[in-house]
């Protein structure tokens, strides 16, 4: 599509298309957001270095993520509601990444059940859990994320208790929604929107209601989630959580050396240095800020992906140049499924993928393989101005 070149073209055609209640909740941080816009700016801090005369035919973005072989190594995050975005919205994502070539990860949270996407899609799908309290539950999600063919099992673990978004109270966005007069009078101006929703089944969080203890119907489900997350959470249920899963895991959530060293004691097979892209600790630096300082700790002892800011092929570039095998993105596949659906995630890889490839040429480096250190220029304090 001509007109869409960028993802901000995608964004801005989102914000029209979904209720704001839902706009918002993805287009939100915690508390004053701080660490959400600084996701984004600190990749602007980091320079890339022109280089000419070396030749750059027969380019390739292609990768490998977990050992599986990935079209550019840019992996759709785990992103609760996303059927909400888009009706049926799962499967929308699962099947635009699977024809780019790219891992889809479902969330727990997610609408469609794990059943549902494993029987609209033909390849493994990851899949994300939260670290809760019930035992019962979480093996039953396990098994049954086994049985639906999920290669990659990603324990979130930046969740143990949950950051305060301002915008989500005051929309009353809780599982499940709290209609306001405000937002019922907004979502009838949403009309294409909200005529696909009345056009699927799929409305409510498939993979829990029916299937978490006490959970039968959306309205028990408030008071569940109050109760599931696991305050008490440490790195032995990590690490008992982990060998529940005979596959690869992959830790997401960390943000600091020493947890990373500790991840790798835990037996994980990969970690995303993360903040929840800014929905979690508020304050905290940006995920890009603390790469290189992790890279020097973990980097050659486990794989490292990335996540939280990143908003084009550029940004992309920029997190493998400092050492990252892989990453993740969440907003920016989310507004191109709430513009136009699988179509609108097609296009929002599209655009990272040929703005990875053109900037690779750019800095004179053939595969992202060879992208690294001498690609980039890291502005001097970068790592450790904060003491
Ligand atoms: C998320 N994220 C998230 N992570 C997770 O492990 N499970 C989840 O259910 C969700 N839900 C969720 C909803 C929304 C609306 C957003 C924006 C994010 C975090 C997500 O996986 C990822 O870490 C961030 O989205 C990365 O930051 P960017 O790319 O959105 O800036």
């Amino acid at each position: 599509m001509a007109d869409i070149t960028e993802i901000e073209d995608l964004k801005r055609i989102y914000k029209r298309r979904v209720p704001k209640m839902f706009y918002d909740y993805a287009e939100s941080g915690s508390w004053t957001e701080q660490t959400f816009r600084e996701n984004s700016s600190d990749f602007d801090l980091i320079r890339l270095r022109q280089r000419i005369a070396r030749d750059m035919t027969g380019r390739s973005t292609a990768s490998e993520m977990l050992g599986q072989h990935v079209s550019m190594p840019v992996a759709l995050a785990p992103v609760g509601l996303t059927g909400m975005q888009s009706a049926d919205g799962e499967i929308k994502a699962a099947r635009a990444a699977e024809r780019f070539g790219v891992p889809f990860c479902l969330s727990t949270m997610s609408i469609c059940s794990i059943e549902d996407v494993a029987e609209h899609t033909n390849k493994p799908f990851w899949f994300q859990v939260y670290t809760l309290k019930d035992d019962d539950f979480m093996k039953r999600l396990f098994a049954r994320a086994k049985a639906a063919g999920c290669t990659t099992l990603v324990i979130t673990v930046d969740l143990q208790i949950m950051g305060q978004r301002h915008k989500d109270i005051k929309n009353g966005l809780s599982a499940p929604p709290k209609l306001t007069p405000k937002s019922i009078a907004n979502m009838m101006t949403k009309v294409p929107w909200g005529l696909e929703m009345l056009g699927t089944k799929r409305r409510f969080f498939g993979n829990i209601v029916g299937h978490a203890k006490g959970v039968t119907d959306p309205s028990s489900l408030s008071s569940w989630t109050a109760e599931a997350f696991d305050h008490a959470l440490d790195w032995d249920r990590i690490r008992e959580l982990r060998s529940w899963w005979d596959g690869p895991v992959v830790l997401k959530g960390i943000l600091d050396a020493d947890d990373a060293r500790k991840a790798v004691e835990v037996g994980a097979d990969a970690i995303t240095v993360s903040n929840h892209g800014g929905r979690q600790l508020d304050g905290a630096l940006s995920s890009i800020r603390m790469l290189p300082q992790i890279m020097d700790a973990v980097g050659d002892k486990i794989e490292v992906h990335l996540d939280s800011g990143i908003r084009s092929g550029q940004d992309v570039l920029k997190a493998l140049a400092l050492g990252a095998k892989g990453t993740m993105i969440g907003r920016a596949f989310v507004y191109g499924l709430g513009a136009r659906g699988e179509q609108g995630v097609m296009e929002a890889l599209e655009v990272i993928r040929k703005e990875l490839d053109t900037t690779m040429g750019l800095c004179g480096e053939r595969s992202v393989h060879d992208l690294g250190r001498q690609n980039v220029l890291v502005p001097k304090g970068f790592q450790g101005e904060w003491e």
